[in-house]
């Protein structure tokens, strides 16, 4: 249960004014770390993947334990893709287990924002999945992106907003008011009044990126004024490199492990203290006493064929594996055959959908359309559908991985 719609964490925090966590992690050091903080003050949490961040880890590989972190907390949580830069990685992301997507198209012109948001809502909501726009240029102070983008900061405008809100039909919004990705140089001004102005046109969830350096006032303000998502990432950074540099001039410093003593915990502190000072803390029953879980559907389809062979079969099911789990929404494909030679039916599909929406949208989906009117239903004509969602799961073994896990901690 405690993974949840992203949508529902959101607008709860905007409701009752205050921010979630929207922490990008890079490894499962972070994962874990900022897992316990959430844990530990009871609040909820969204766990961001920036697209900008996978050259430093294999997302395909990394997201399972991601949600298995969501799926076995007690607190609710969201998995976001973070600056998804196309529609291809909002799908790749949303199939990977994603169930919110920011649409980073805020470079390009507006108009060609308004067309890419769109697209990118017009997929994800046929998935279930909400997305958060951005509007206006925030700078990155200190990778790459520095030279690509020399400028400066481009403001989000009011006039502007309310256009793209109302084209796109975004969820929530990305709003630059002054704020920059990394080490903010000086003290930050905010443009207050721009802010006030947005969320007063807009009314829905707002959200801040470039969370590292700014003050308690300022948080508290930006709450204030629609603020329900704070992201955040150098600060956790800064104190897992802090704390590297100090193991590696203690005495023990001669391995892995040594040199990455406590880094979960130091992570799990500063996520604490964040959630803590924006409000999130302490709310986790109330927040999911209000929230839809985010549960996958089974779509099983036991059939029999009629006219081709079983060489024939096989290649049908590998061109279904291919195209459909290409479709916005499809976690998995498994084709199989049963094991008794006499089974009253012969084969099977599993496909997994992320959300009971793609139930219609999968099956009104051209690639869907094609494979099953040419290739599946004209030798499948004896079959049996079923759309399900899992009432309970047990793991075996997984109260021998949690012992395992609370004895591991440094
Ligand atoms: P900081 O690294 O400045 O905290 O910003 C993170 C962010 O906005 C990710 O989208």
């Amino acid at each position: 249960m405690p993974f949840v719609d992203m949508k529902d964490i959101l607008q709860h925090a905007y409701r009752h004014n205050y921010a979630v966590g929207a922490f990008d992690l890079v490894s499962l050091d972070f994962l874990q770390g900022i897992m316990d903080a959430a844990e530990r003050c009871r609040a909820s949490v969204i766990l961001n993947l920036a697209e900008s961040h996978f050259k430093y880890f294999d997302f395909n590989l990394i997201m399972p334990a991601v949600e298995a972190a969501a799926r076995r907390a007690s607190v609710p949580v969201a998995i976001h893709l973070d600056h998804g830069s196309g529609l291809e990685s909002a799908i790749h992301a949303i199939n990977q287990g994603c169930n919110g997507i920011m649409v980073d198209a805020s470079s390009t012109p507006f108009f060609d924002n308004i067309q890419h948001t769109r697209a990118m809502v017009d997929m994800a909501h046929a998935c279930g999945v909400p997305v958060e726009g951005k509007l206006g240029y925030i700078p990155n102070v200190e990778d790459e992106e520095l030279q690509t983008h020399p400028g400066g900061i481009t403001y989000t405008t009011v006039a502007e907003a309310r256009a793209y809100v109302e084209k796109t039909g975004i969820d929530f919004l990305a709003v630059s008011i002054g704020t920059v990705h990394g080490h903010i140089k000086g003290k930050p001004k905010l443009d207050w009044q721009r802010l006030k102005q947005i969320n007063e046109a807009l009314g829905i969830p707002l959200v801040i990126h470039g969370g590292t350096g700014l003050s308690g006032d300022q948080f508290r303000r930006l709450i204030g004024n629609g603020v329900a998502k704070i992201n955040y990432y150098t600060a956790l950074s800064d104190v897992a490199a802090k704390l590297i540099r100090k193991n590696t001039r203690a005495d023990n410093a001669n391995s892995y492990t040594g040199l990455m003593k406590n880094i979960c915990a130091t992570i799990a502190t500063e996520a604490e203290r964040c959630m803590r000072l924006w409000g999130s803390a302490g709310r986790a029953a109330e927040v999911l006493s209000h929230c839809r879980p985010w549960s996958p559907v089974e779509h099983l389809i036991i059939y029999n064929v009629e006219g081709i062979d079983e060489s024939r079969v096989e290649t049908i099911m590998a061109e279904g594996r291919r195209v459909l789990s290409a479709i916005p929404g499809v976690r998995e494909v498994v084709t199989g055959k049963a094991v008794q030679e006499n089974a009253k039916y012969r084969y099977t599909w599993l496909i997994r959908f992320c959300h009971p929406t793609v139930i219609d949208s999968f099956r009104k989906h051209p690639a869907h359309v094609s494979f099953a009117d040419k290739l599946f239903r004209p030798v499948a004509n004896e079959r049996i559908r079923i759309d399900f969602q899992t009432i309970e799961t047990v793991v075996s073994g997984q109260n021998h991985q949690d012992i395992a896990r609370s004895t591991e901690h440094f």
